[in-house]
């Protein structure tokens, strides 16, 4: 049974929270603080897997209070509720909260985000990961500069000057990040030749996912057992499905978490190619010998799969979230409730897209969807959408 504590300093507001989540009660164990001296009290006396704060609140704010539990408690899920009107104070919040709620949220919207933070959990905490993970050693790490644009990026008081300064010194970075910021998938207009003008136009968080992404593709090098060209093949399927993103319609917030987790997606294929090639050779040809997908051999013979494997590897490198859930879920996304076309959503079709046409270049004979595929679009309720969705991905890729 999961565990959750509610934190806010009004007793009126934690009520409705009660009652909200009453049907609750036989799966998750809900638990009250009356703000946050009271919720680090709580969380000394006994742990839990998630904590849902207020933002604003007298004497220790929501920010202050997750700044805590993450420093002391780091395998806790944090969440974040805050108010339309306090953005500038949610800012704040960004290096600490897993994820963000508006204020008001309903049941429904506050009982599925939970349920996507916990599932999530599960994923990246499970046995076999650690396991795997643990018999590699040493995790790659990444350059002083990413960690220096990590902490610029998650202080509210650096400029957009700054932040491109310190992409800047590091020359193969800023190449890379250029080009991602010019490619087909962010549709911008004109062709941005500087730093500062990628993040203005972009956002930091951006720049410094897509840095990331330039990163873990520098970092995680094939073994040198590994077929020549795998890796320029994993680029040009990650640049595809990524082009995709970029053209299939949705929520401009929606399409920034998608075009980078895209980008990322089977990143975790690099690192068993790079970290585990024995295996990954293994994979390949267990995949061939029972004509089954990559992922499916994973999971049988190593019980879990590159989309969770990246997962993690890329939760621990500060990748948000949201992006981190889309890409843990990529081969599975109905095992998490969905309200719409949100990321995962997103990165699960437009990875079914680039695979098709990869498979199907000219499009003409493509029309066939696995029957798992189909199901899985037909819960996601994308199914009815997805010849156009098709015309797209062929416009975007030819
Ligand atoms: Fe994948
Ligand atoms: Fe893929």
């Amino acid at each position: 049974m999961k565990r959750i504590l509610f934190v806010d300093d009004e007793s009126k507001i934690l009520d409705g929270i009660r009652r909200m989540m009453y049907a609750e009660r036989n799966r998750w164990d809900i638990r009250f603080a009356l703000g946050g001296e009271a919720a680090l009290r709580a969380c000394e006396e006994s742990s839990f897997d998630l904590v849902v704060s207020d933002m604003r609140m007298p004497g220790m704010d929501g920010a202050t209070l997750l700044g805590h539990i993450r420093d002391r408690y780091p395998a806790t899920a944090r969440l974040i509720l805050s108010g339309y009107s306090e953005s500038a104070l949610a800012r704040r919040a960004v290096p600490v909260a897993h994820r963000f709620l508006a204020k008001p949220c309903s049941a429904s919207e506050l009982r599925s985000t939970i349920e996507q933070m916990c599932s999530l959990q599960d994923v990246l905490s499970a046995p076999e990961i650690r396991r795997l993970v643990g018999t590699v050693g040493e995790l790659p790490s990444l350059s002083s500069s990413y960690a220096r644009l990590t902490e610029a990026v998650s202080d509210p008081d650096s400029s957009i000057t700054q932040v491109a300064e310190i992409i800047e010194e590091d020359i193969a970075m800023s190449a890379k990040v250029l080009q991602l910021v010019n490619s087909a998938f962010f549709g911008l207009a004109l062709k941005v030749t500087s730093l500062s003008a990628s993040v203005s136009y972009l956002g930091m968080e951006t720049i410094k996912n897509l840095a990331l992404a330039s990163e873990a593709f520098r970092v995680l090098v094939p073994d040198k057992r590994i077929p020549h060209g795998v890796c320029e093949a994993m680029q040009q399927n990650a640049h595809r499905t990524a082009a995709i993103a970029g053209a299939i319609p949705m929520e401009p917030k929606i399409r920034e978490v998608a075009v980078v987790a895209t980008l990322l997606h089977d990143i975790g294929s690099l690192f068993l190619a790079s970290a585990m090639p024995g295996e990954f050779c293994s994979v390949l040809s267990h995949a061939t010998e029972r004509g089954c997908k990559p992922f499916e051999a994973e999971e049988e013979l190593l019980g879990t799969s590159h989309a969770e494997i990246g997962a993690y590897l890329l939760g621990l490198w500060g990748l948000p979230n949201l992006a981190v859930e889309a890409i843990a879920h990529h081969h599975h996304p109905t095992r998490i409730p969905h309200s719409g076309f949100d990321s995962t959503v997103a990165v699960y079709v437009a990875d079914l897209l680039a695979d098709e046409l990869e498979a199907h270049p000219r499009g003409s004979i493509g029309l066939e969807i696995e029957e798992s595929d189909r199901a899985c679009l037909e819960t996601l309720g994308v199914l009815p959408r997805y010849a156009e969705f098709r015309e797209l991905a062929l416009q975007a890729c030819n």
